[in-house]
């Protein structure tokens, strides 16, 4: 456990915060998208550039020795934050690319017309495109996991599926929505009892709770780095080393060769083999920085503080008259998103609204067109936490709510 938790301090860590959108205070609520950024991180970034900057693992020189040190040391720094090995934990773009990265190299090689793909209704677009995009290649068919009207996974119809054993069983953690926490250890064992391989997507899950990749057990795990505090253009894909060993390459190029001759080539080793070309370096760096930021405040007490925070904004928000709420009723089972409309206002209105105010916050499909669509709508609001998310905050979301109403004449 770390220290004390104290918003009031953590917020003083964030140079956004305090400043002024339409001449009011900022008031983000829009951390599920992406997260603001600590100073310790925007540093840690700066420095790199301003210090050791330099391409990694091919120069002899200080510099690349620096920045090659540098990137490892992230590696480790941000695989330890999950307890996996620095061997299986692969630097990506963003989670979508991890999940491209494993349709392509783990699930196309065996693939055959009629095989299928599982996921769940609650997947964001990155969860199901590049299945879709695969198992149009390949004449393989989708399934998927309903939802009930609470916003909860049909456990009884998922391991039905899962007994008609699937080629893979991807399936989010947190649904980026309905905010959903889904039993991701019972998923990855049911799985594993009809030996489907899963890979969980966990981007709305490794910011906010313990995730311990070796207790989970689950095969390949995504997230990104931009919504827990780091950098843009980073994320991790975790994958076990049984697995990444028997892969192709995803691409090719620079760095993940061994040798390469005018004929052939060989593969560099874990976890070289998928980074193909001089990656995000200071990305890679900055995620470290964050890790260590949010470490330093400990998970257990973010985890403490969003729960607090999701508990008084339902309460809160299952007041304002009209007003229709997605997804489980209580925060007990949710992450830090609440997804809502208000009465017949379109959610981009009160979007613009609320952004007089200095509020900001999500409205649209929210990248998962079929979830809004099964929920009958075309659209809906969205408000979301993290470690600097105050009461007060949300008080202030309440009164703009309130006048939108008013000016809708709702
Ligand atoms: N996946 C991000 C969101 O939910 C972009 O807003």
């Amino acid at each position: 456990m770390g220290k004390e938790f104290d918003v009031e301090r953590v917020r003083k860590d964030f140079p956004i915060l305090s400043r002024k959108v339409n001449g009011k205070r900022l008031v983000y609520l829009d951390s599920a998208a992406s997260s603001e950024k600590p100073a310790s991180m925007i540093n840690a970034v700066n420095e790199f550039y301003k210090r050791s900057y330099a391409n990694i693992h091919r120069g002899l020189h200080t510099l690349s020795g620096e920045a090659t040190e540098l990137y490892e040391h992230a590696r480790k720094n941000i695989a330890s934050f999950i307890n996996a090995d620095p061997k299986e934990t692969i630097f990506v773009r963003n989670a979508t690319e991890g999940i491209n990265l494993v349709a392509r190299s783990f699930v196309a090689p065996g693939l055959k017309k009629g095989d299928v793909v599982l996921l769940t209704e609650m997947e964001h677009h990155s969860n199901i495109v590049p299945w879709q995009m695969l198992a149009k290649g390949k004449g393989a068919v989708i399934k998927y996991v309903p939802f009930n009207d609470e916003g909860f996974l049909d456990l009884k119809k998922a391991e039905a599926l899962l007994k008609e054993k699937p080629k893979f069983f991807s399936f989010v953690h947190v649904s980026n929505v309905l905010g959903t926490i889904n039993p991701a250890k019972e998923l990855v064992t049911l799985a594993h009892k009809y030996h489907v391989p899963v890979l969980v997507d966990a981007c709305q899950s490794v910011p906010h709770m313990k995730i311990d990749i070796k207790d989970l057990d689950a095969d390949f795990l995504v997230f990104s780095g931009h919504k827990m505090l780091g950098p843009s253009g980073i994320g991790i894909l975790y994958g076990k080393r049984k697995f990444l060993e028997k892969m192709p390459p995803f691409l090719g190029g620079g760095d993940m060769i061994k040798e390469v001759s005018f004929k052939e080539v060989s593969w560099n080793d874990l976890p070289w083999k998928f980074e193909a070309g001089t990656p995000n370096i200071e990305g890679a760096i900055g995620l470290a920085a964050a890790v260590d930021y949010l470490q330093n405040l400990g998970i257990e007490n973010i985890e403490k503080h969003i729960k607090e925070i999701t508990t008084y904004a339902l309460k809160k928000l299952s007041k304002v008259k009209g007003i229709k709420i997605y997804g489980p009723k209580t925060a007990e089972k949710r992450g830090a998103v609440i997804a809502f409309n208000l009465g017949d206002i379109h959610s981009h209105d009160l979007t613009s609204v609320v952004d007089e105010d200095g509020i900001a916050i999500r409205s649209g499909h929210h990248c998962a067109q079929p979830l809004i669509e099964k929920l009958g709508l075309a659209s809906a609001a969205r408000m979301s936490f993290y470690v600097y998310t105050t009461k007060e905050e949300i008080d202030l979301f309440i009164q703009s709510l309130e006048k939108t109403r008013k000016i809708f004449k709702l």
